[in-house]
């Protein structure tokens, strides 16, 4: 394919019809026509990426809707632009930019999808190059890029997978061969690894891309079993004693403790393990968190949150959050859990997350599970998750390159 051509989506504001009042209160180019048009094209591209997500790792249960999506396409604080290319009027081909807004911030996002039936024509190498000039002309010269692939029964990672014999048997059956060892790329970090043979690890290491770190995804069947996370719960309460409280909360983050979630969300940013890609401090102040939790309130998934006080201090110290879809058919995603590194030790993660789970099943049962993403190295958190019945589905490679 010689001419490519590649455009910009303007994500709408709303995937609602423009209501007439509103286009005669502002008339000019963004009249209902543009507006439907916007959305149309929103609503393919984010189905295309979901597809081609769902094809590589052959579950569609990670996807965010359009309508998911829409308030983090509309942060102030981590400005997104969307760019597409079409085959016979069809988007085939998607890239996304993301950056925070500080404009002493290096580091950028970039993620590439084309249909599987446009693929090895140079739309991914076109799409990828005007997105890095894209953030080489904001000044943006850190890339990462978190990569889904295939694995377990679609490509037949077996057993012996990541760096850690004790983490059980993945995948659990399939009829996929398994990979040799020759056919693995390790993360430099030594933990994990992704299949080299995929299109997605020769397309990034044809671009210079180095592979820094790779997160497991893991599924956690709902119900949980009770009687595994009885033997947790009390553990956990047991390690923590008297000196922590647990508080939950559905929605945005009660008054008093904004400050103390908002310093969480904060050290989330530079405290997960990072193998070899260094993350940027991603600065949340109270402000930012309301005004965060107003916009996702109208994205169709609710947050739950459980959080552990230290009590001699009246602080909150360790938080865990799950999205919740609206639609009880689709899984429930864990967002942040966190544990302030002072107070580390006390199995307060343990607490947070079955506090949590708790929670889940008395406010919004009939979920099929909880899907959750870990750094390969990150032990202390997986030997919690796979306590509670979480198993390894998938893995995600974090690729860096220094543009
Ligand atoms: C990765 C992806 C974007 C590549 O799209 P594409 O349009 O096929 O990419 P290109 O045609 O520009 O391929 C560029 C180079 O990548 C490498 N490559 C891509 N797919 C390959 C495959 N299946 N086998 C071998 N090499 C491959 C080749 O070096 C290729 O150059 P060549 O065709 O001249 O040999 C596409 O496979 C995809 O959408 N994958 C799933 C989503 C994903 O993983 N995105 C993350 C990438 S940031």
């Amino acid at each position: 394919m010689t001419d490519i051509v590649i455009d910009e989506i303007v994500v709408p504001r709303t995937l609602e019809p423009r209501p007439v009042a509103d286009r005669d209160a502002d008339p000019g180019p963004d009249d209902r026509a543009d507006h439907a048009d916007r959305v149309a094209a929103y609503v393919e591209a984010i189905a295309l990426e979901n597809a081609v997500q769902a094809a590589v790792l052959g579950f569609g249960d990670l996807d965010f809707s359009p309508a998911e999506q829409l308030p983090q396409w509309h942060d102030p604080f981590t400005p997104r632009r969307l760019f597409v290319v079409r085959a016979e009027g069809r988007i085939v081909g998607q890239a996304t930019y993301e950056t925070l807004s500080d404009p002493a911030v290096t580091t950028c996002w970039l993620w590439v999808a084309v249909d599987p039936e446009h693929r090895r024509r140079g739309l991914g190498t076109a799409l990828l190059d005007h997105v890095e000039a894209v953030a080489r002309a904001a000044g943006r010269t850190d890339v990462i890029s978190f990569v889904a692939s295939g694995q377990g029964v679609a490509s037949g990672q077996d057993a012996t997978s990541g760096s850690d014999a004790t983490s059980g048997s993945w995948p659990a059956e399939g009829p996929g061969p398994a990979t040799a060892p020759a056919d693995r790329l390790e993360a430099s970090t030594g933990h994990g690894w992704v299949p080299r043979a995929s299109s997605e690890v020769r397309f990034a290491l044809s671009r210079g891309y180095a592979l820094g770190q790779v997160e497991r995804i893991s599924r956690l069947p709902l119900p949980v079993d009770e009687e595994a996370l009885a033997a947790i719960r009390s553990e956990a309460l047991a390690a923590a004693g008297n000196e922590y409280r647990v508080h939950t909360w559905s929605g945005p983050t009660p008054r008093r403790w904004q400050s103390d979630v908002a310093a969480m969300a904060t050290a989330l940013s530079t405290d997960a393990p990072m193998g070899d890609v260094p993350e940027p401090e991603d600065v949340w102040t109270v402000e930012r968190l309301v005004e965060a939790e107003r916009r996702r309130a109208t994205s169709g998934r609710a947050s739950l949150t459980a959080a552990a006080e230290h009590v001699p201090t009246g602080r909150l110290v360790a938080c865990s959050d799950l999205a919740v879809p609206d639609d009880a058919s689709r899984p429930v995603m864990q967002q942040m859990t966190l544990v302030r590194r002072e107070h580390r030790g006390h199995r307060l993660g343990w607490l947070v997350k079955v506090a949590n789970l708790d929670r889940l099943a008395v406010e919004k049962p009939g979920r099929p599970a909880v899907l959750t993403f870990n750094a390969e190295e990150n032990r202390p958190m997986l030997a919690v998750n796979e306590a509670v019945g979480f198993v390894p589905i998938g893995v995600e490679g974090v690729w860096h390159r220094l543009l």
